[in-house]
């Protein structure tokens, strides 16, 4: 579904994504993980286009998309959420979610019932006319993930997207983002919190330094020395 081919991004003399390659296949979600400074959000930012990466080759169903714009990916298929939640502030929940049908590349017959199916999927729980600054964490992240899905993603980019749920609300999230995946969406998502990722992910790369230094199975990571190294003095990835 998605290659990426020794990509590399610098900032000024800093290297930020160094000769990362990644494999993804349909239908996985595929984590990114790694200590903070890592380089997830720049190498996420070069898939998503928001970053032309100076170095490396990125291929979305065998098509070259090196440095495409992220309005050419949202239209190929690729989505992204921020680490910060992006909505309108001003606009009702279901106005958020109608711009992203409208403005997704794909010509809808009825925007509003288009928009009200996709809320309807990721579970929003309250009025869609609630303005969206008046939204709640929880609230919020459903929101993105309905913008995001608005686009007719086929490939959906998570940057740390349960960043500030509680506990009891994990159990909840995990089970609609493996829901997203079902529906057939591919997700790659950065993470911090470890019962996200091992509770999610089909398979994982670690980030150290802008390098990969190791990827596969929720398994293969947690018992490869490399990555508990790197985790040193963080937060421990068992
Ligand atoms: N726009 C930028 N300009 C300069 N340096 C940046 C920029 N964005 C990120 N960096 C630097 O690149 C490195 C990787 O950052 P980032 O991709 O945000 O890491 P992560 O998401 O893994 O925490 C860090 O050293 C960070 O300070
Ligand atoms: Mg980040």
């Amino acid at each position: 579904m998605l290659k990426t081919e020794g990509v590399e991004k610098r900032f000024g003399g800093l290297v930020a994504v160094k000769d990362v390659s990644i494999t993804v296949n349909k239908g996985e979600i595929f984590g990114l993980i790694g200590p903070n400074g890592a380089g997830k959000t720049t190498f996420l930012n070069c898939i998503s286009g928001f970053y032309k990466p100076e170095k490396g080759r990125i291929t979305f169903k065998e098509q070259d998309i090196t440095g495409l714009s992220p309005t050419q990916l949202c239209h190929k298929g690729i989505a992204r959420t921020f680490q910060i939640a992006r909505s309108f502030p001003k606009l009702s929940a279901l106005d958020n979610v109608k711009v992203s049908v409208i403005y997704g590349g794909k010509q809808h017959q009825n925007p509003e019932r288009r928009a009200k199916e996709i809320m309807d999927f990721v579970g929003f729980p309250v009025a869609t006319n609630i303005i969206a600054e008046n939204l709640n964490t929880m609230q919020l992240k459903r929101l993105e993930l309905a913008r995001a899905l608005a686009t007719n993603s086929e490939l959906l980019l998570l940057d740390e997207v349960a960043a500030g749920l509680t506990p009891s609300e994990l159990p909840t999230f995990i089970e609609l983002i493996k829901k997203i995946r079902d529906s057939g969406v591919t997700i790659i998502c950065i993470e911090h919190v470890m019962k996200f990722i091992m509770g999610v992910c089909d398979r994982i790369a670690v980030l150290n330094f802008g390098a990969k230094i190791a990827d596969g199975t929720v398994e293969e990571i947690k018992n490869d020395p490399k990555v508990t190294e790197a985790y040193l003095g963080e937060e421990n990835v068992h």
